[in-house]
């Protein structure tokens, strides 16, 4: 039977994409034929060399996202207003 692979085309946002699973996810989204993935990261500056790379040939946009905070939340929900985002 044939996997069913419902990354395919997806929009996606990841929270806690600086490392971690956050970061496994951004990275199998990726292979997996992701569309386009938000990065919500709390602190841009402190991204690891190795997410660079991960933002060559595809679709990454790194969005500040602290999940404790609500008007973080509602700014990274306004930049990825494209629907449907998993
Ligand atoms: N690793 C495992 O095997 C495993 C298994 C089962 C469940 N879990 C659970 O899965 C979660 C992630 O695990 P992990 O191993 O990836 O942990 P991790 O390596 O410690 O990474 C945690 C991530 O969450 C981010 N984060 C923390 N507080 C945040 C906030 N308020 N807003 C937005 N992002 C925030 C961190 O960002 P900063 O870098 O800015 O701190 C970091 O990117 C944890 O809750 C863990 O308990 C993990």
């Amino acid at each position: 039977m044939p996997r069913v692979n419902r990354a395919e085309g997806a929009v996606a946002l990841v929270t806690g994409a600086n490392r971690g699973i956050g970061l496994g996810f951004v990275e199998e989204l990726l292979e997996r034929g992701a569309r386009k993935v938000y990065a919500g990261v709390r602190d841009p500056a402190a991204l690891a060399d190795e997410f660079d790379k991960l933002n060559g040939d595809v679709d990454v946009d790194v969005v500040t996202l602290d999940v404790t905070d609500a008007e973080s939340v509602a700014r990274a929900g306004e930049r990825c207003a494209t629907s449907p985002c998993l």
